[in-house]
This record gives structure tokens, C-alpha cells and sequence, in this order.
């Protein structure tokens, strides 16, 4: 590959570990607006997304309508409140005819999308739409595709919230992550 072994790539591992430890879920955000550039560097990333065969089933639905915002927060009777005072959310969707995979292509989108927020300074936090309910008669997911005009073939997978951070988190210990859980060659 053509960067590796250069001193830019070692800077940019350090800053990815960086990166990784400092997120953490953020459920309260301020009213600060988000810069275009920020957005624009988080949909790059969620385009950038590893997808099977390269086939790219998802959609990404950028809410930033507050009155949306807030009936997305009542998506779900748990969970999803906190979406309530985020500026941003993007609902991460998906083309379930296209590709039978689309679970772990909106997983893997909305992971990177966490990541690019973190490097704006942003906090984020994921809200579980596939396999939820709205109430007791309809799913979440039913919720959303009548809010926001999806047809029945598009999924959805979930909603990242997104804003500055108005809550502070501890940063996890390297020392007390589950190493435990690291096998090498089997499990036992
Ligand atoms: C698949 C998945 C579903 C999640 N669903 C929700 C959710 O519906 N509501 C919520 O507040 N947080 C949700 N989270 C965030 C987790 O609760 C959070 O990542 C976990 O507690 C670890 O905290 P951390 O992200 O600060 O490391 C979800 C995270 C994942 C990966």
C-alpha cells in the first residue's frame, strides 16, 4: 500500500486509539449548531462504509427539522427520549430487497458515522429501531416509515443522535477493558 510505513500513517494510528477512547455514548447535547463541514465529514464517512459486494443498500435520512427531531425521540417508550435535544439525527436505513446483509452494512455505517462525529468534537449516541416497538400495536420501525414516507421494503436499522456534548463521561481505563474475552488460536 502506498502509505504504509510512513510516519503520517503511525500519527494517524495513535490518533484513531485517540479517537476510540475518548467516545463515549452522549445522550444530552447543547443547542450549539453544528458546522456544514462537520456534517459534510460525517456523510463522507457513512459513504466511505465498507458495504458486501459493494452493493451499498443504505440510505441516510439527515433529520435537523426540530418538530421531526422530536417525534423521532418518541420513536420508542425507552431509549430513544434523549434524541429529543439533539440538533442532528440520521436514521440509517436500508434497501432489504438489495441485500440480504443490510444489517451489518447499516451497523457498520453507523459505527463510522459515530467515529466521524467523535472527530468533530461531536458526542453521538445509537437509538435500536430494528426489532423494537413503538407501542404496543406498532413497531418502531412501522413508526418511522409512516413519518418520513418509507416504503415497506426500506429497513430500518437505527438513529444516531448527534450534537455537542452536554454531559461529561468518564473516559473507560485501558486496564479494565475485558481481555479476558481475547482467545487466540480457540476458545478453550
Ligand atoms: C446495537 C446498539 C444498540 C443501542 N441502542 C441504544 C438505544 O436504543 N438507546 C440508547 O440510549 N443507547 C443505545 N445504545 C448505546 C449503548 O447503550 C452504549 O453504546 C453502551 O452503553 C456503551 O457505552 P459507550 O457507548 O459510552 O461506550 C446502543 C448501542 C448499540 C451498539
Amino acid at each position: 500500500m502506498w502509505w504504509r510505513g510512513t510516519g503520517d500513517i503511525v500519527m494517524a494510528q495513535n490518533a484513531f486509539i485517540a479517537l476510540l477512547r475518548e467516545r463515549r455514548s452522549i445522550r444530552l447535547f447543547t443547542k450549539e449548531t453544528i458546522p456544514v463541514e462537520s456534517i459534510k465529514s460525517i456523510i463522507e464517512a457513512a459513504l466511505r462504509a465498507p458495504s458486501a459486494r459493494g452493493l451499498n443498500p443504505w440510505e441516510f435520512i439527515l433529520v435537523d427539522d426540530p418538530e421531526l427531531i422530536i417525534k423521532l425521540s418518541e420513536v420508542k417508550p425507552y431509549g430513544s427520549g434523549f434524541l429529543k435535544t439533539a440538533p442532528l439525527a440520521i436514521v440509517v436505513c436500508a434497501d432489504s430487497v438489495k441485500a440480504d446483509f443490510w444489517i451489518e452494512d447499516c451497523s457498520i455505517a453507523a459505527t463510522l458515522i459515530q467515529l466521524a462525529a467523535s472527530c468533530e468534537g461531536l458526542g453521538s449516541c445509537w437509538v435500536q429501531i430494528r426489532n423494537r416497538m413503538h407501542d404496543n400495536e406498532k413497531s418502531a420501525e412501522m413508526y418511522l416509515q409512516e413519518l418520513l414516507g418509507l416504503p415497506e421494503h426500506m429497513k430500518v436499522a437505527l438513529i444516531v443522535g448527534i450534537g455537542y456534548p452536554g454531559e461529561e463521561k468518564p473516559l473507560i481505563p485501558v486496564e479494565t477493558l475485558q481481555y479476558e474475552k481475547i482467545k487466540y488460536n480457540r476458545l478453550k
